[in-house]
């Protein structure tokens, strides 16, 4: 496996993990949402408001296609980048893939008071549930799954580096 790469839904810890993961394993770390904003000199809460969600999936794709070419990496992706199959394949091609997994109602909760989320402008157990749903075929790809519900922070971080390190 050349990369390792986070995928859960907004507010599960993609970023935070990928980080830290990355640290641990003394490999580089990229958030492509980040990336993304680097590149085109604006925030993803932007890009979507001013040029539509379809836009942006193709900037995601572009973007990832690029990234993937990285070996020893962790990539935190953005929580809807595995919608689109080609991307589950670039993904799973040379990767690891783990998935952070919440309930919606911890989900709820984790985005409340976080950073604009243009997909979920009214957060609803409804929205997130529909989100879910058009998304559980690309979380469900994942190799490893982090079950993050209850946990503290740091007991997460370390099944994560455990889970990790015993595929890798
Ligand atoms: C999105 C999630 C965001 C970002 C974009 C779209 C989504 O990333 O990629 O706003 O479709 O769920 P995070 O999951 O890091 O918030």
């Amino acid at each position: 496996m050349d990369n390792i790469y986070l995928t859960g839904f907004m507010g599960s810890g993609k970023t935070t993990l990928g980080e830290k993961l990355a640290q641990e394993l003394s490999m580089k770390w990229v958030d492509l949402d980040e990336f993304i904003e680097f590149e085109m000199e604006m925030s993803c809460y932007d890009i979507v408001e001013k040029f539509g969600i379809e836009y942006f999936r193709k900037i995601e794709k572009q973007k990832l296609a690029y990234l993937a070419d990285c070996s020893n990496t962790v990539l935190s992706l953005g929580g809807g980048t595995l919608i689109h199959f080609q991307n589950q394949k670039i993904v799973l091609r040379k990767g690891l893939l783990v998935y952070l997994r919440w309930s919606p109602e911890q989900i709820i909760h984790n985005i409340q008071s976080s950073k604009k989320r243009p997909l979920l402008k009214e957060v609803s157990l409804e929205n997130i549930d529909q989100l879910l749903l058009e998304r559980a075929e690309g979380y469900a790809q994942a190799h490893i799954v982090i079950d993050c519900e209850k946990k503290e922070p740091d007991s997460v971080l370390k099944e994560l580096i455990r889970e990790v390190q015993h595929a890798l």
